[in-house]
């Protein structure tokens, strides 16, 4: 992608660089009752340029990779990569990302283009399984492990970063929301 330093990055411009924080929480399921854990947690974000689609739609596009270890002892037990872009004719953002347990995720919202230039920015999207802004999920997860819906809220100012989500599944024959939040700084 040729325009990595002159894309029009709106609203994820001020997600570029390097982020730590050591105070997240994680609620997820476990087979005998569901389990919080302390977590610790990089965010890298480069720019990619932007891509026309269909010669109509304008999307710039952040990329990142972060990288989830417990408190506990130092292991990974979360990572995912993916993209952010930007819609500016349709004052859409997307978040598409994909954890490496057989899952695809592609969230949606709107963010209003007169928000930009504000200090402090706030992403809203979120999906939902079977709709527009949906998963792709293999067969075992679908059948095991179903994610039903994703909301995330992520709030950005030039040196730091906080976000809350909740991943809604079906599993171990029950419903349960799985939660995720942290607050990070730009290193
Ligand atoms: C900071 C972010 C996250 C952390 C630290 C995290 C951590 C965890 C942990 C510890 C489990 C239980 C693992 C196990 O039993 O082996 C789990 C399960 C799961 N997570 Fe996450 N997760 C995060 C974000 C997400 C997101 C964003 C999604 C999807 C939108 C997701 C989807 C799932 C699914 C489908 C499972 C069920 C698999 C299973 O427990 O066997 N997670 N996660």
């Amino acid at each position: 992608m040729p325009n990595e330093n002159t894309a029009d990055y709106g609203p994820l411009e001020l997600l570029f660089g390097t982020w730590k924080g050591d105070k997240g929480e994680d609620f997820a399921p476990e087979p005998d009752g569901d389990a919080t854990s302390p977590y610790y947690e990089t965010i890298v974000f480069e720019r990619a340029g932007d891509v026309d689609n269909a010669d109509d739609q304008v999307l710039a596009i952040a990329r990142y990779h972060l990288s989830v270890r417990r408190k506990k002892n130092d292991e990974t037990f979360h990572d995912q990569v993916g993209y952010w872009l930007w819609d500016k004719a349709n004052e859409t953002i997307m978040h598409s990302f994909t954890i490496p347990r057989g899952l695809v995720v592609l969230a949606g919202g709107k963010f209003d283009s007169n928000k930009i230039s504000k200090p402090r920015i706030t992403l809203n999207v979120s999906a939902k399984e079977g709709e527009e802004w949906g998963f792709t999920q293999s067969p075992f997860m679908m059948e095991k492990a179903k994610t039903l819906e994703f909301t995330q809220k992520m709030m950005v100012t030039k040196d730091t970063l906080s976000y809350s989500q909740t991943t809604v599944l079906d599993i171990y024959g029950r419903i349960m929301n799985h939660t995720d939040f942290n607050n990070l700084k730009k290193v």
